[in-house]
């Protein structure tokens, strides 16, 4: 039966990783993944994780298993970081926090928890376009997904107006998905004033909110408004899981490390709701792993490490900016007709350019640099080296 299996397509970005890889030609630039370089194209180790991982090595801790949805201490600083200390939420009986295996580990415990849970709608809606693994997570764990505007294409910009008027036609209580900040694939986010809008949107059709934070402090350098969108949501009491990842804002990709945290009333339900995440978590993947949380955990409690950490969040932050000055400005010298001033309005990891699927196939075959057919490309293999070489062949397949 085995020969009978389908051949599952291949996921749209570790599959490009990998024919990246494959390809021996030289230059080749990969704009496909979502993960920091420096301008020297290397991945950056920061400076805070390693002196952590230097105290973590001094204190000789033991191997043994994690508690099902992790530490305590792990947990708090979690919430003292995400939701902020003086939230009404940062409070026992008043939250649910797992350690997740980092976002998409998070998500998927979020996603079977709300499949067998949750009494409203089982249909999310997701950001049209969106991280291409959202829609393949929940359907995958039999949730069903439908989606909403976000794009406007033609101007090249968020649809604040499509995303309202689609989120004002939701059945109610159904569930929706948000990128807490620096939206992937586009780069856009609302402001604070939209989010304030959106959230009187989704109080009005009691929706369930799944927070996606994938870029706290990393997308603009201020651990703050980065957080803006579901702080405002909280202090609105919107019912609300937020799933974190620690992956990019502390270089800890391969580390899975994240938490997860669930909006509650009252001791009783937190209690419950623990009992049956414990259950899923056990049946996934048993205890989280310790080395990632443990580095996070050091981080936030030794001040110098945190003060570090922050003025590394701030280098990650501007050299992704003046990536996208420097794409600009060369785009801008080619003499291209098109107008490009979007790419430094985007934030965060990805510019969604509009290039189409035959400029982005010819960009691979001809000049080997590599971006998702979406048109989506990874600001951070961009660098002062390869900008210009970049920006050349972006405007032969454009013109
Ligand atoms: C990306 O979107 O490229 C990253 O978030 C990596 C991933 O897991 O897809």
């Amino acid at each position: 039966w085995f020969a009978r299996i389908p051949r599952a397509e291949r996921d749209a970005i570790f599959g490009l990783v990998e024919d990246f890889q494959k390809d021996t030609s030289k230059p080749k630039v990969n704009l496909g993944i979502g993960v920091f370089r420096t301008d020297e194209d290397k991945p950056y180790i920061l400076k805070c994780v390693q002196k952590a991982e230097e105290k973590i090595l001094k204190k000789r801790m033991d191997k043994e298993y994690s508690p099902v949805a992790g530490f305590e201490i792990f947990k708090k600083l979690s919430m003292d970081f995400t939701f902020g200390k003086s939230s009404v939420f940062n409070k026992p009986g008043r939250h649910v926090t797992f350690q997740g295996l980092s976002g998409c580990g998070g998500l998927s415990i979020a996603a079977q928890f709300l499949r067998m849970f949750y009494p409203g709608r089982k249909m999310v809606y997701i950001s049209d376009p969106t991280w291409p693994n959202h829609q393949n997570l929940f359907n995958k764990l039999g949730l069903k997904t439908d989606t909403y505007r976000y794009y406007d294409a033609e101007n090249i910009s968020l649809d604040f107006d499509g995303m309202m008027e689609d989120i004002h036609k939701m059945p109610y209580r159904s569930i929706i998905l948000f990128h807490a900040s620096a939206h992937n694939p586009t780069g856009f986010d609302p402001t604070e004033e939209q989010w304030k809008e959106i959230t009187e949107e989704v109080k009005k059709r009691k929706l369930y909110v799944i927070m996606d934070n994938a870029y706290q402090g990393f997308a603009s350098g201020d651990l703050n408004k980065d957080a803006q969108s579901f702080r405002i949501m909280a202090k609105r009491r919107v019912n609300m899981v937020l799933v974190t990842s620690y992956a990019k804002n502390f270089g800890l990709y391969g580390e899975r490390v994240g938490a997860t945290s669930f909006l509650v009333d009252s001791k009783h339900e937190a209690d419950k709701i623990l009992s049956q995440l414990i259950l899923l978590i056990r049946a996934n993947h048993s205890n989280p792993p310790l080395h990632g949380a443990r580095i996070v955990e050091e981080v936030f409690t030794d001040p110098c490490l945190t003060k570090l950490w922050i003025e590394e969040l701030k280098i990650m932050a501007n050299r992704l900016k003046s990536a996208r000055k420097q794409l600009l400005q060369k785009l801008k010298e080619t003499g291209s007709s098109r107008n490009w001033d979007f790419i430094t309005k985007q934030i965060g990891m990805f510019s969604y350019t509009g290039l189409t699927k035959e400029q982005i196939i010819r960009l691979q075959k001809e000049f080997h640099i590599y971006m998702l057919t979406s048109g989506r490309l990874a600001i951070p293999g961009i660098t002062s080296k390869n900008v210009e070489y970049v920006a050349k062949c972006i405007h032969k397949v454009t013109s």
